[in-house]
């Protein structure tokens, strides 16, 4: 698999000498932790057939069975502080809807933050993880992405079977796995030689293809319940709800879950 990946890079991704192919794992973004703080390299990517405990945001986990699915995580150095990539997420996402536009012909939409969705179906969700040094900046960002291939319907677990989707079941097409691994490598590499100097540009393309603004949502954190309306994305990547009273709350992406008013959507 790793020798089909590579055959179907574009000549000009250097992060093919950095490939790291896995079976079976624990989790890419768990591993790429570890090989980040023993000094892994820039650019280092870690793929998957499965993952035994493939994990999401706010502590869910990520179905990652094998043979169906791309499992990745890609290690980066950007050298900065925090607040100067607080859009990583984003920039990950808008990525990975150009990665699947190239490699299946159809571009999905972001429901806020992380997830990509088609229709009514979630395909694909994204974790970022920082890592930092003795001052307080930036010594990592493992940037994860888990996108499922090749599933049908009913292959999905019972518990997330209404809302999960894969691009083989959403477009009804046969999805190449491989394809898929390497538009997603392109599209990272292309995400990080333009991750601050091309922030302004991706916001506007994340605004875009981000289902979420303009509707009706709830804010779920814990067992409190808040209903408002998503009116933009600010330059951070956090999400602008106003509330029922006028006030228009700021949310960050690992405080609360936001969900459709009647659906995951
Ligand atoms: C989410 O749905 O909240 C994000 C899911 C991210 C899953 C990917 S799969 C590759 C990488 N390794 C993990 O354990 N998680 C990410």
């Amino acid at each position: 698999m790793k020798e089909q990946i590579i055959a179907r890079l574009r000549e000009s991704c250097p992060w093919q000498d950095s490939l790291l192919w896995f079976d079976s794992i624990d989790s890419t973004n768990t591993r790429a932790r570890e090989l980040a703080r023993l000094g892994a390299a820039h650019g280092t990517v870690l793929i998957a057939d499965h993952q035994t405990g493939g994990r999401g945001r706010m502590g869910r986990s990520f179905h990652s069975p094998s043979g169906v699915g791309i499992y990745m995580s890609a290690i980066l150095r950007p050298a900065c502080k925090p607040q100067e990539i607080m859009h990583l997420t984003c920039a990950a996402a808008v990525a990975m809807c150009d990665a699947v536009e190239n490699a299946a012909g159809f571009r999905p939409g972001i429901k806020w933050t992380n997830d990509l969705v088609f229709g009514q179906r979630k395909i694909a969700g994204v974790l970022t993880e920082l890592g930092f040094d003795s001052r307080g900046n930036v010594d990592f960002a493992v940037v994860g992405i888990g996108i499922n291939c090749c599933q049908q319907e009913g292959d999905f677990p019972e518990e997330i079977r209404n809302i999960a989707g894969s691009l083989s079941s959403v477009s009804g097409q046969v999805i190449d796995r491989a394809k898929v691994a390497a538009a997603m490598m392109d599209a990272l590499y292309r995400m990080d030689q333009s991750l601050l100097s091309g922030k302004e540009a991706m916001l506007h393309t994340y605004r875009h293809d981000c289902i979420t603004l303009g509707k009706a949502v709830s804010l779920v954190r814990g067992e409190e319940v808040r209903h408002g309306t998503a009116l933009d994305i600010d330059d951070d990547g956090a999400l602008l709800v106003r509330l029922p009273d006028g006030i228009i709350e700021t949310v960050n992406s690992g405080e609360v879950s936001v969900r459709g008013m009647y659906g995951y959507v």
